[in-house]
């Protein structure tokens, strides 16, 4: 997975500059550890001679403490490193989180109907969090690491160029060895990856097919299936497995080659008497100390072509454009508002039209009672009047204003629309009525509830309206969540209200409540109402009825129920049932 350099730099900058203080922190940190690494073989140096020159015993001392007190420092400084690093790489990936998922708001339903919420998940948290290493630790790590092995390179070299010399050959080919292995497992871990996924996809499809397989009789395809699945997981687990014991073992074996070299380098030049036994310590313990970083930049690159892959979905995700934009008209008037239709046809997916050739027009303050059997489009209608989606073919205007010209905002306050299932948050019924609104006081709420006729329902609540509600609005049926939108959209006082009715049957006592909240709610408004039930549709001055995205009958519901040979006639005298259901 390739992905330029540029755009590494540019996910970097833009999460990492805001918190720019705690960088520097954790890079202070980072530097500060790496120099208390290098001091520490120096003590040992100066304590492993003195001991040996029979030096002083107060020295000897000093020198332990020293040692001791750097140690402790050290942990500190690893804590403080843990702290900023955590704390650096969680602000940058929630950061990125909070924009991948403004963004994904703001898109198309068109895009959100292909992509699936489990997707959407992997990618606004899984990919993001494969990242997180990639803020607080990438840069950081391998450029301190470089500085770590450069500055083991310069004591060396102070110490004794041959062994200076010696080390920084070791230092390169190490380096070259191991940046050329660390490829090799990636590959066979990702297939492995694949092969498991494939054999839990076909698992649980098989599983939640099991009734259709026995009384088919598929058990032995199925097995048989099953057990290519299982022999390809394990030929790939096998050949990820050896790839990875085989870097790790190559890793080894570079680190066996340095410490001989560095014991035969110690050797010669202790031999040679150009050096102490202290100094050999030295030079052995640097040498370890080469280890360790050459092994962690390798890790880092490693860890960064995981994160790749995520970085080019991400950015995949960012490229997406919503295709329905603000526009720049004037805003919507306020009051009712008209709706007129002009030829419209729509579909949501360019194969079968939903709507076709709509037109019609509804007068300010008028209702219009939607009727149509299921899938005739009436949703389909509502959701072009909120700009959820836009008609391929015809225009509409909406206060005399062109959809297409309004600000998003300002259509959807003036809209106000109940969809056929309410979507209520896992909060109290007061924050459900405001949207977590708090500036909107109880007076208000309580008043807009008195005044839909719905008082003693809330009241009826456990806890008011400090109730709790479920997820998902458990706890109340699918009426009651509409009595709770029906105040929502009482409370924003839109100059259009759209009704998509429950098509599920309710209890008289909430069939009672809705009629009385609706007759409210549409008084000095426009309304579209898609009724399922006779009460609602009596209260439309007009009655529109489709079927497969056309208009079949379009009228004033008392000419309508006056010419016995309307069809709304005709439903009214079969009961709406025959039609609705
Ligand atoms: N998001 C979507 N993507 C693709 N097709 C859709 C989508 N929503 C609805 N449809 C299809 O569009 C047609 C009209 O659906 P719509 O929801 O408008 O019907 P409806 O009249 O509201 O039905 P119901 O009475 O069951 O609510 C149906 O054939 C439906 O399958
Ligand atoms: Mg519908």
């Amino acid at each position: 997975m390739n992905v330029p350099l540029r755009q590494y730099y540019a996910l970097l900058s833009s999460y990492l500059r805001p918190q720019i203080a705690r960088v520097a922190a954790l890079a202070l940190l980072l530097f500060g550890g790496i120099g208390l690494q290098l001091v520490n073989p120096q003590i040992m140096r100066g304590f492993i001679d003195s001991a040996r020159s029979d030096g002083p015993p107060e020295y000897l001392y000093r020198l332990a403490l020293l040692f001791m007190g750097l140690a402790v420092l050290q942990q500190v400084v690893a804590i403080g490193t843990t702290y900023f690093g955590e704390n650096v790489g969680w602000t940058a990936t929630n950061f990125l989180r909070a924009d991948l998922a403004e963004h994904c708001l703001g898109l198309d339903m068109r895009f959100h109907n292909t992509h699936t919420p489990g997707e959407m998940i992997e990618r606004l948290d899984g990919d993001v969090t494969a990242l997180s290493n990639f803020f607080s630790q990438f840069v950081i790590q391998v450029f301190g690491s470089a500085m770590l092995m450069l500055g083991v390179l310069v004591l060396l070299f102070r110490e004794d160029w041959r062994v200076g010399l010696a080390l920084t050959v070791f230092a390169v080919l190490a380096m070259a060895v191991l940046l050329r292995l660390r490829n090799i497992a990636v590959p066979h871990w990702t297939a492995s990856r694949e092969a498991h996924a494939n054999l839990f996809g076909f698992l649980e499809e098989r599983l939640s097919g099991t009734e259709d397989i026995r009384s088919a009789g598929a058990k032995p395809y199925v097995l048989l299936r099953f057990f290519q699945l299982m022999r390809d997981v394990m030929q790939k687990q096998i050949r990820a497995g050896l790839m990875v014991n085989i870097m790790v073992n190559s890793g080894e074996m570079v680190f066996a080659v340095g410490t001989a070299a560095a014991f035969a380098v110690g050797a010669y030049v202790f031999e040679a008497g150009a050096v102490s036994i202290g100094t050999v310590y030295l030079i052995f313990n640097y040498t370890m100390m080469l280890i360790w970083p050459m092994q962690r930049i390798t890790q880092q690159l490693q860890n960064l072509q995981l994160a790749a892959a995520g970085i080019v979905r991400i950015q995949g995700l960012l490229r997406e454009q919503p295709t329905i934009a603000d526009g720049d008209g004037p805003d919507l008037p306020p009051g009712p508002l008209t709706v007129e239709f002009r030829h419209v046809s729509f579909s949501y997916d360019s194969d079968e039209p939903v709507l076709r050739d709509l037109d019609f027009h509804l007068e300010a303050g008028k209702v219009l009672g939607l009727l149509g059997r299921t899938g005739s489009g009436k949703t389909t209608i509502t959701r072009l009047l909120f700009r959820l989606y836009e008609p391929q073919e015809g225009g509409i205007e909406v206060g005399g204003v062109p959809l297409g010209q309004t600000r998003l905002a300002d259509l959807r306050r003036h809209v106000g629309m109940v969809t056929q299932n309410v979507q209520l948050f896992q909060a109290s019924v007061r924050d459900n009525l405001t949207f977590f609104d708090p500036s909107i006081p109880d007076e208000r709420l309580l008043a807009v509830i008195e005044e839909l006729g719905l008082g003693s329902w809330f009241g009826s609540l456990p806890q008011g309206l400090d109730t709790e509600l479920e997820s998902a609005g458990g706890g109340l049926s699918t009426g009651e969540a509409q009595l709770v939108a029906f105040t929502r959209i009482f409370l924003q006082n839109p100059g259009l209200v759209i009704l998509d009715e429950a098509s599920s049957r309710l209890d008289p006592a909430t069939e009672h409540l809705i009629e009385r909240a609706v007759d409210r709610l549409m008084q000095g408004r426009t309304g579209i109402v898609i009724a399922h039930r006779l009460g609602t549709v009596q209260r439309a001055d007009e009655i529109m009825i489709l079927e497969e995205g056309r208009i079949l009958e379009h009228g004033e519901r008392h000419a309508l129920v006056a010419d016995p040979g309307s069809r709304f006639s005709g439903l009214l005298r079969t009961g709406l049932e025959e039609m609705l259901v």
